[in-house]
């Protein structure tokens, strides 16, 4: 019997909790990501809200279910440091570098695990690739350069899309651009920011992940 992807999924997210656990004190706080994967992270958080004094959410969606956990939720504004930052990928590779924001929460996420003094990575198996690329890159933009962002993307090689009927938290859009593949990705990710109108990029390679969590049919491999 081999286990579902979501099985996987539940599996990283308690050994994400328990890989956690001993650099928790009541003073703590956690940065908390988004998606799938973060949502059964919090769920299995939620057991331990004792441990800890309070959270730093990277969405609204995050926030909502944290707080039906009744777990405090901080603005960032408030807060000085941050023991982890957990979050799951679209994609990670071995160097530890991620494409995120499949679920349009990157700017968010980029800052933070900015904060935070460890990126713990939470995936199933599906999302370890040794390139990136295949995963299209997310990249938020203010609305006014939708169009000059994109021939820029066009330019370095890319095929841009906006992805329809989508508004980040921050009131942008998002470009999905596919046809990079990259065995390191800082290059493009410096590139990609340095263009005006560019909020943020999905890459995560210049501040990659400090460890990942990988939950595999074997079990659960932790890759540093
Ligand atoms: C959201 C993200 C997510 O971490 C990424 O999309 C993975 O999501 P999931 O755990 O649902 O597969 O970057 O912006």
């Amino acid at each position: 019997m081999s286990f579902s992807q979501q099985q996987l999924k539940e599996q990283v997210a308690k050994a994400a909790v328990d890989y956690i656990l001993p650099l928790l004190t009541p003073e703590s706080i956690v940065g908390v990501g988004t998606g799938s994967t973060a949502d059964l992270f919090i769920d299995e958080l939620a057991k331990h809200k004792d441990k800890f004094k309070a959270t730093v959410a990277s969405s609204e969606r995050s926030t909502q279910r944290l707080a039906q956990h009744g777990i405090s939720v901080l603005n960032l504004n408030d807060v000085q440091s941050m023991v982890v930052y957990v979050d799951g990928a679209d994609e990670i590779n071995p160097l530890l570098q991620m494409i995120k924001g499949g679920g349009g929460a990157l700017t968010r996420e980029k800052i933070v695990a900015s904060v935070a003094e460890q990126f713990v990575c939470i995936v199933d198996e599906s999302k370890l690739v040794d390139q990136l690329g295949a995963f299209t890159l997310p990249i938020e933009v203010l609305p006014m350069a939708l169009q000059s962002v994109s021939r820029k993307m066009v330019a370095l090689g890319g095929v841009a899309k906006q992805r329809e009927g989508f508004i980040t938290d921050n009131g942008n859009p998002i470009i999905d651009v596919g046809g990079f593949s990259l065995a390191d990705a800082r290059e493009l990710e410096g590139k990609i920011n340095d263009i005006p109108g560019v909020v943020c990029c999905g890459f995560f390679a210049l501040s990659p992940a400090t460890v990942a969590l990988v939950s595999t049919q074997e079990g659960i491999k932790i890759l540093t």
